[in-house]
C-alpha cells in the first residue's frame, strides 16, 4: 500500500434528483419505505441480510446467518440451496415458464431466444451430460467461451451439480488459460469451435487445445460448435456438445448444496505476478447477486436487462447470470464489438429489442462519444428508463453524456462500484430514491458498510483522499483466494486487523473520498493494479510477460491517463547486455508479445527503452517517478531513496 497522501482533484457540485416518470413507476420510490430498509440494515444487519436470504429458494433453511471468524465468513450455514434451481425450476413452476430468459443476438446478426423453459431443459442437458462423463459434486470445471446462450447453460449446468465452474475470459491467451486451468485443477474444460470478433473468426477451440497440452488434470473438453462448418474431434479427450447432450434427459431433479459450497472461482489480477483465484461459495453470493440486482436495476416484471459485460468477468456473472435470472428477469447479450460493423450496432441492438436498462462500462460510454451523437440520435431508445456504469470512475462529461444523449434526461444513472471480491454492487444508488451526482457511486447500499479511512484506521474528513475499507462482513464476500488463503489475509486483510474496535476492515485497494452529503468518491487503485478499460490488470503480470521475452532485462509497467480507456500502459524497459536490436522492431515485437502471452487487453500502448529503471536501495522499482514523467515530464516528488540518481535524467532525455 502506499504511503503518500491521496489528493481529490475533482470538484462535482451538481445533484439530479430522480424525474417523476421513473419515480412514478419505480418498485421504490417511497423514501419511508427506504428508511425503513436503511434503519433495519443499520441496526439489525443480519436480520436484513436474513430477508434478503428468504426472496431465494431453500431446500433447508440455515441454522446460523452469520459466522465470522476473522478473516473467514459463513454465511446461512447449513442452509441448503442450489443456484440453478433458483435460476431456473422456480421460475418454470410459476408464470414465468413462458417467459424470456434470454435474448441472444450474435455479431455477424444471427439470434437465438430462450424461454425459462427452454432453458432449464437445455440446463438439464447439459447437468446430465456432465454427470455422464464423470463430472461430480466438487470437481472444478473451465469454461472458455465467448458471449453465447451456451455460456451460462455451462455455468448453470455446473452449479446444478455442484461442480464449481472456472470462467476465463474467451480473449485471454493460451498461456493464461493454461495457467487458471492448472491453478484451479479443472477436470474438464468447456470451450467452443469459433467466435465472432470484429467480423473474424477466432478459433478459441485452437487456443484452448494448445493450452490443454500442458493440463494434466484436464480429461474432458467439451467442444460447442457455433458455426455451421463440421468440427472434428482431434483427441480422445474431445467431445462435441450436441453430440454430449443429444441424448441426454432434458429434466433433471436438481437437490440442494451447503450454502458454502463453492460456486465458481473467478480469476483477476492483483500486484503480484500471479492472478488470485477468488472463491465464491453458494448462499450468500446469490442472495448479494439478487438483493443488488433488483434494487438497483428497479428491476419489474417487463423490463430487458441489457449488460454488456462478457461472462469471463465478475459482471457477466452476477449481472448476466446468477442476479437476472435468479429475478426470473428477460436479459439480453450480444456477441461481439458494441461498434461493429460501426457505431450504429449498439443502438440498433437496444431498439430492436427495446432494451429497457443498459448496464455499460465508462470506457464504452466514452467510445460512443467520440464516435458521435448522430449514431445514438438516429434511433428511437425510448425504451431505455434506466442506465448503469461499472468497472471504473466515470468522469463528469461522459456522465452527463450518457444521461442526455442516451437517457434523454429521464433515465437515472445508477454508477456501481463494486469488485470481482465483493460478488455483488456495494456502493450505488436506489434509482427512485437517491440523488445523483455525475462521477459518484453515491452511498453504500443498505447492509453495507463503507468508510474511508486513514493508514492507521482513523477516519477521514470530508473530502480528504484515504483508503475504502468495509467495516464489516457481507454475504458475496469471496471467502478466501483458491489455494493461497494466506495470500486472501494478506492482500485483504492485513492492513486493518481486528482491534479493540473493530473486528478487521477489508481493503479493498481503491482511493476515495466522502464529500459533505455522505457520498462516496471513488478516485482509483493505491496498488500496482491499474484499471484499462474497465479491467484490472497487474503491472506485475504485463512486467512478467515482458522479461520472457529473450532481449529484455527488467521492466516497468504503469499507467498513463488516457480519454477513452481511462488507463494505457506504458512500459519501460531495459535490454540485455550484448543483444543487438533494432528498437522499433522491437518495440513492435514486445507488444505482440504481451499480447501472446496474456491477451490483447494488456498490450502497452508505448515501450519506453532505458538503460535502468529507478530503484530505491532495497531494490524497488519506483513506479511512481516513472508515472510523474510520464504526466507531467516533471519529477517533483521526494527522491532521496532512489539508488541512482542518473537513471532520471536518462529517463526525461528519452522524452
Ligand atoms: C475495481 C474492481 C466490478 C465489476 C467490474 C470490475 C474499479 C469498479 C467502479 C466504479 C469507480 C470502479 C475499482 C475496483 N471500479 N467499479 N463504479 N467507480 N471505480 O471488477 O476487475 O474486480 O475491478 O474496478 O478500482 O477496485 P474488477
Amino acid at each position: 500500500m502506499n504511503n503518500q497522501n491521496i489528493t481529490s482533484l475533482l470538484q462535482e457540485d451538481r445533484l439530479f434528483e430522480p424525474s417523476e416518470q421513473f419515480k412514478q413507476n419505480a418498485s421504490m420510490s417511497s423514501k419511508k419505505e427506504y428508511d425503513d430498509i436503511r434503519k433495519l440494515a443499520q441496526e439489525h444487519p443480519l436480520e436484513f441480510w436474513e430477508k434478503q436470504a428468504q426472496n431465494l429458494h431453500w431446500f433447508e433453511s440455515w441454522k446460523t446467518i452469520l459466522e465470522w471468524d476473522y478473516p473467514h465468513a459463513s454465511w446461512f450455514k447449513e442452509g441448503k440451496i442450489n443456484a440453478s434451481y433458483n435460476c431456473l425450476d422456480r421460475h418454470i413452476n410459476s408464470s414465468h415458464k413462458d417467459k424470456i430468459a434470454i435474448y441472444w443476438e450474435g455479431e455477424p446478426g444471427d439470434t437465438k431466444s430462450f424461454t425459462y423453459s427452454e432453458l432449464h431443459k437445455q440446463v438439464c442437458k447439459m447437468a446430465n451430460g456432465l454427470l455422464s462423463l464423470g463430472i461430480q459434486k466438487g470437481d472444478v470445471v473451465a469454461i472458455y467461451m465467448g458471449m453465447i446462450p451456451e455460456a451460462i447453460i455451462a455455468m448453470l449446468a455446473c452449479a446444478r451439480i455442484g461442480a464449481t465452474h472456472n470462467v476465463i475470459f474467451g480473449g485471454f491467451s493460451s498461456d493464461s488459460l493454461r495457467d487458471r486451468i492448472q491453478d484451479s485443477q479443472a477436470k474438464c474444460l468447456i470451450t467452443q469451435d469459433i467466435v465472432f470478433r470484429k467480423g473474424v473468426e477466432l478459433s478459441l477451440r485452437q487456443t484452448a487445445q494448445e493450452a490443454v497440452l500442458q493440463c494434466n488434470s484436464i480429461q474432458h473438453t467439451i467442444i460447442f460448435q457455433r458455426t455451421k462448418h463440421q468440427c472434428s474431434v482431434s483427441s480422445d479427450i474431445d467431445i462435441l456438445w450436441h453430440e454430449l447432450i443429444e441424448n441426454q434427459p432434458d429434466n433433471h431433479i436438481a437437490q440442494g448444496f451447503d450454502s458454502e459450497h463453492p460456486l465458481f472461482i473467478l480469476y483477476t489480477s492483483g500486484s503480484t505476478g500471479k492472478p488470485k483465484g477468488l472463491l465464491h461459495t453458494t448462499g450468500g453470493y446469490l442472495t448479494q447477486a439478487h438483493y443488488t440486482f433488483t434494487r438497483v436495476f428497479d428491476i419489474n416484471n417487463e423490463d430487458i436487462f441489457f449488460c454488456t459485460a462478457d461472462i469471463g468477468w465478475i459482471t457477466g456473472h452476477s449481472y448476466v447470470t446468477y442476479g437476472p435470472l435468479s429475478a426470473g428477469a428477460t436479459i439480453l447479450i450480444y456477441e461481439g464489438v458494441l461498434v461493429y460493423p460501426d457505431a450504429h450496432r449498439i443502438w440498433n441492438i437496444i431498439e430492436q429489442y427495446k432494451a429497457t436498462i443498459l448496464y455499460t462500462a465508462p470506457t464504452a460510454i466514452r467510445t460512443f462519444m467520440k464516435l458521435g451523437d448522430q449514431f445514438p440520435l438516429a434511433h428511437n431508445l425510448s425504451s431505455l428508463r434506466l442506465l448503469g456504469t461499472v468497472g471504473e470512475p466515470i468522469n463528469p462529461e461522459a456522465w452527463i453524456w450518457y444521461k442526455s444523449i442516451i437517457g434523454k434526461d429521464m433515465c437515472p444513472i445508477v454508477d456501481t462500484w463494486w469488485q470481482t471480491e465483493t460478488g455483488g454492487i456495494m456502493i450505488a444508488p436506489i434509482p427512485g430514491i437517491i440523488a445523483t451526482k455525475p462521477g459518484s457511486a453515491t452511498l453504500p447500499l443498505p447492509g453495507i458498510l463503507a468508510n474511508v479511512v486513514h493508514k492507521d484506521g482513523s477516519q477521514c474528513d470530508i473530502n480528504e483522499g484515504g483508503y475504502l475499507v468495509i467495516m464489516s462482513p457481507w454475504p458475496g464476500m469471496a471467502r478466501t483466494i483458491y489455494g493461497d488463503n494466506e495470500r486472501y489475509k494478506k492482500v485483504y486483510w492485513s492492513e486493518y486487523p481486528p482491534n479493540t474496535e473493530h473486528q478487521g476492515y477489508y481493503f479493498t485497494g481503491d482511493g476515495a473520498r466522502i464529500d459533505k452529503d455522505g457520498y462516496f468518491w471513488i478516485m482509483g487503485r493505491v496498488d500496482d493494479v491499474v484499471n484499462v478499460s474497465g479491467h484490472r490488470l497487474g503491472t506485475a503480470e504485463v512486467e512478467s510477460a515482458l522479461v520472457s521475452h529473450p532481449a529484455i532485462a527488467e521492466a516497468a509497467v504503469i499507467a498513463k491517463p488516457d480519454d477513452i480507456k481511462g488507463n494505457v500502459l506504458i512500459a519501460f524497459v531495459t535490454i540485455k547486455k550484448d543483444v543487438n536490436v533494432d528498437i522499433n522492431s522491437l518495440k513492435q515485437e514486445l507488444k505482440d508479445h504481451v499480447s501472446m502471452h496474456i491477451g490483447s487487453i494488456a498490450r502497452p500502448e508505448d515501450i519506453r527503452f532505458t538503460e535502468s529503471l529507478p530503484k530505491t536501495r532495497s531494490g524497488k522499482i519506483m513506479r511512481r517517478l516513472l508515472r510523474e514523467i510520464i504526466s507531467t515530464g516533471i519529477i517533483s516528488g521526494d527522491t532521496t531513496t532512489l539508488e541512482d540518481f542518473n537513471v532520471l535524467e536518462h529517463l526525461r532525455e528519452e522524452e
